[in-house]
């Protein structure tokens, strides 16, 4: 598509800042997000972007809100040897536990529209599962383009919620409705999770970044917990929301009980297994010079 062609998309501000926090100002239970979430929601999607991306020994790639680090490291041993890995994450806790896991890549700290990385330095960008949470997601996608060299591409994945309700997650909602009803900040935690699930929308915000060739495309893959129980306790207590984290023991263990029954239709005798949708957006950066 050409720029003149281009729309701006409607200016959104996710929920979570609505409800006045953004992931800087908040402890994450980094470890149990690493160990809760990471293996059963993000690593197996990292492998797949790492694919799509087509990654090659030598080059640059730069992961935008990389967490505790998951999509770095699949990258990292991708790009091995000559490449360099980069991961930039707003959160302090989340980037203590990368620097740990991978340290031989390089970590920063900064706001996705504000990197101070050079401009043109990548030859591949991520962004896995960070989009969505940003406050201004335009200017983080063109921050995102203005560090790729020409002929660079960029590889970005939201979640998607479902029409009919999201499997895992609306039994979190609805216990949380029923035990906290008067307090807004886990519902629009969740909310915001799936906060641009819509790919036409998301693929105007690309387009409105200036990238070209944007193909967005939705899948699916069968999130697996041990049982109920262990995927609403692994959520709960890696939410980087203060009022989660700060549940009373007993209101805690009500929500827990009341989401695990609604969660019954999803286990069978291996556990728990829900399915759990995501666009995925490739697109590519400022076109080579020939
Ligand atoms: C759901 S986690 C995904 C982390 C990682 N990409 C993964 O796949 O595990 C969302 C991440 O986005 C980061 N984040 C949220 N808002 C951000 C911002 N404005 N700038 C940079 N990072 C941000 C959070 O700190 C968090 O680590």
């Amino acid at each position: 598509m050409t720029s003149n062609t281009r729309r701006e998309p409607a200016v959104t501000t996710p929920a979570t800042h609505r409800e006045g926090h953004s992931w800087q100002d908040v402890s994450v239970g980094a470890e149990r997000y690493e160990r809760g979430l990471v293996p059963a929601l993000f690593e197996p999607w990292a492998t797949v972007l790492v694919d799509i991306a087509g990654l090659r020994p030598g080059e640059r790639v730069l992961d935008l809100a990389c967490g505790t680090g998951v999509m770095a490291r699949a990258a990292a041993r991708r790009v091995t040897p000559g490449g360099h890995v980069c991961g930039v994450d707003v959160n302090e806790d989340m980037l203590a536990l990368a620097r740990r896991a991978g340290p031989d890549i390089e970590w920063r700290q900064a706001e996705a529209s504000r990197t101070s990385l050079a401009d043109a330095s990548f030859d591949v960008a991520f962004c896995q599962q960070g989009l969505q949470f940003f406050p201004d997601r335009l200017a983080a996608l063109r921050e995102l383009r203005r560090v790729l060299a020409p002929g660079g591409r960029a590889v970005i994945a939201t979640w998607c919620a479902a029409d009919a309700g999201d499997a895992g997650y609306t039994p979190i909602t609805q216990a949380l409705r029923r035990h906290r009803p008067h307090d807004p900040g886990p519902l629009a935690f969740i909310s915001a999770i799936f906060g641009l699930s819509d790919g036409t929308e998301l693929t105007q915000l690309v387009e409105a970044a200036g990238f070209d060739d944007v193909a967005v495309e939705r899948r699916t893959k069968t999130v697996r917990f041990p049982s109920a129980v262990a995927w609403v306790e692994a959520f709960l207590g890696a939410a980087p929301v203060p009022a989660v984290s700060a549940l009373e023991p007993a209101t805690s263990a009500a929500i827990v009980a009341d989401a695990a029954t609604a969660l019954q239709p999803y286990v069978d005798p291996t556990g728990l297994a829900f399915p759990l949708h995501t666009n995925i957006i490739r697109c590519s950066g400022q076109r080579p010079t020939s």
